[in-house]
């Protein structure tokens, strides 16, 4: 996960932007980097791996003191993790120094404009095309500012930049965020820039979080922030008065809510360094023996073993798999699996799911497919766990620490390592991956944004059902897993009674249970065929004058004389379409809960990591 730091003042800047990238580190990266202004000079310094490399390589070879700069750690998205690949990424003409995070989308056609124009690349990342885009505009104007204006409105993508230039005498940093977070901190005759507050709270606890939109002009005056329509507008400044372990929630009211919000740039994380969207392939390295060709073309059936969350993970992978590889896939509960004496060789592909890699029943199960011949893998979240150590090779979710009890970001990174890993099975085979197939990824973290600004519209619906008894959740196809993980969210953090069910299972039993009490959650999403049938079941509750809450990806006109609620989300392909429709059903459990005055991050009975059978 990329960190960005940022300073205009008279500290000395490199040590004060090692100490603030420090503060970064535990959001995982692969390369750093910081650039200095020293007159009209640029200088860098970048190293690949940990920050001690790069403290390290100044200490041999220091930066000029004085002046100002921008810090930055990078987690690979396009181009492999190395020190030329690092950032800040330099534009051709050598007046510009930029930092990133986030992935440009249009960067490829961006690119092949800017090559016929005459720019030159010395990176593979997609960042360089906005740092030589933003050097282009500075042909134009002399303004920083509106080169940086112009070039933003020129991108596609989810993206946080930070850029400095050789130009003007006045120390200045230009910042614009579109989608990853950014803020600003403010000191007397110094002004601060990062992607977290963690990183600044040691020189000031006085800041501004900037919106989607926003740019942001950085002088040891203070800063100037026009919004998305170009508006200068006053963001309101925040004192931060955090104890450690608000500092630690990122300023939410409780860990669950900030791990709901980190998905975007979790599933990122996930995706990154591991799809080349260019060539169309899949790199899943960390399977070990498990990547090559040869041992896969031996796999003939696949186990998916797994509980709770991770099983409900599962469920969709086995869909995944199945449609995409063609390869036959058993789904197991941990704690059932080596009960049933499961027919296992070396045929036999078992994958343990478990955010922690400590889950005994998935151990267990794990260690049964093991015994009885079966080639092992797992996906987990956590490097060097159990379930890592006893497979061959492992996908790893790289959503960062998941404090919450309730499983959020551990779950939607699963099924988008479900996905990759479907995909390189399939690449395995000789099968082509179309761009209908891999361009999505680029898109969901963004569709993950979209679906996040649909929090308030969720408080406000939770103020209506929250003291509900029971409620019931129904979905089809793919979104029939989700449904049992929005029931299992709800149960876990309101203690209410809550079932999921595939929707055209209601009426063969959970329709006794329909009245005028009882919130339905509907999701209305995927092929059309499936919507449809799913409509059908919701006629079907308000026949008997059922509460529905509908989740949906269509007009939301389609539902309006049929549902109470409609909660839309963006439609992203059919394949990562549950992996946005969870969403609101986490925030909406997460609602439920506080409304109800749990302690949702540590809900009575529950463990994060069970480990006893
Ligand atoms: C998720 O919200 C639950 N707390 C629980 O079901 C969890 O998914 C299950 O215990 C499995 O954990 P694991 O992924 O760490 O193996």
């Amino acid at each position: 996960m990329c960190g960005i730091v940022g300073y205009v003042g008279q500290r000395e800047v490199v040590p004060l932007l090692l100490d603030g990238l420090g503060k970064l580190e535990y959001r995982g990266y692969d390369s750093a980097g910081v650039v200095v202004r020293h007159g009209h000079e640029l200088t860098t310094a970048k190293a690949e791996g940990k920050l001690e490399r790069l403290r390290a390589k100044l200490e041999r070879a220091p930066l000029p003191t004085g002046g100002y700069g921008l810090g930055h750690t990078r987690w690979a998205t396009h181009g492999a993790p190395s020190e030329r690949n690092a950032h800040p990424v330099v534009d051709s003409k050598g007046r510009v120094a930029l930092i990133h995070n986030g992935i440009i989308e249009n960067f490829l056609a961006l690119k092949h404009r800017l090559l016929d124009a005459g720019w030159t690349f010395a990176t593979d990342t997609d960042t360089e095309v906005v740092s030589n885009l933003v050097s282009s505009h500075l042909d134009e104007t002399s303004s920083l500012t509106e080169a940086v204006r112009r070039t933003i409105a020129e991108l596609e993508g989810m993206y946080a930049i930070a850029a400095l230039s050789t130009q003007g005498e006045e120390q200045e940093i230009v910042a614009a965020r579109h989608g990853p977070p950014l803020l600003l901190g403010y000191g007397e005759g110094e002004t601060f820039l990062a992607s977290d507050a963690a990183a600044l709270l040691a020189y000031t606890r006085d800041v501004t979080f900037l919106e989607n939109g926003d740019l942001a002009r950085l002088t040891t005056a203070g800063a100037t922030v026009w919004d998305a329509q170009g508006e200068e507008i006053e963001r309101p400044q925040h004192r931060i008065n955090w104890d450690p372990v608000q500092i630690e929630k990122g300023g939410y009211k409780h860990f669950m809510l900030k791990e709901i919000h980190e998905q975007a740039q979790a599933l990122q994380d996930t995706f990154s360094g591991r799809v080349d969207f260019e060539r169309r392939a899949i790199n899943l390295d960390s399977l070990g023996p498990l990547a090559d060709p040869d041992a896969l073309a031996g796999i003939e059936r696949i186990h998916l073993l797994a509980c709770g969350t991770s099983w409900h993970s599962a469920l969709i992978g086995k869909f995944f798999i199945e449609q995409l590889a063609r390869i036959p896939v058993e789904v197991d509960y941990g704690s059932e699996y080596r009960y049933r004496d499961p027919i296992v060789d070396s045929r036999v592909l078992a994958i343990g799911i478990s955010q922690s890699g400590e889950t005994a029943d998935t151990l267990s199960a794990m260690g049964a497919a093991r015994e009885r011949g079966g080639r092992l893998a797992a996906i987990s979240n956590v490097v060097g766990s159990q379930a890592t150590r006893i497979a061959e090779g492992v996908v790893y979710t790289n959503a960062g620490p998941e404090i919450g009890v309730a499983s959020t970001k551990a779950f939607t990174t699963q099924l988008e390592a479900l996905y990759l890993l479907s995909l390189f099975l399939r690449q395995s085979r000789g099968k082509p991956i179309d761009a209908d197939l891999l361009d999505p990824l680029a898109h969901l973290p963004q569709a993950i944004v979209e679906t996040l600004e649909r929090e308030d519209q969720i408080t406000e619906l939770t103020r209506k059902y929250f003291r509900s008894e029971n409620f019931l959740y129904l979905g089809r196809g793919l979104d029939y897993p989700i449904a049992l993980e929005g029931a299992l969210k709800l149960k876990e953090i309101s203690y209410i009674h809550a079932e999921g069910y595939p929707a055209g299972e209601m009426k063969h039993g959970p329709i006794a249970l329909i009245d005028e009490e009882m919130p339905v959650v509907a999701i209305v999403t995927g092929a059309q065929e499936v919507a449809d049938k799913v409509t059908s079941n919701i006629h079907e509750v308000k026949a008997r004058d059922g509460i529905v809450i509908a989740v949906t990806d269509r007009d939301p006109s389609s539902l309006e004389n049929l549902a109470d609620e409609i909660i839309t989300v963006p439609r992203i392909s059919p394949f990562l379409q549950p992996i946005v429709d969870v969403v609101p059903l986490q925030l909406l459990a997460y609602q439920v809960g506080v409304k109800r005055g749990c302690d949702v991050d540590q809900p009575r009975n529950l463990a994060k990591s069970v480990t006893v059978e």
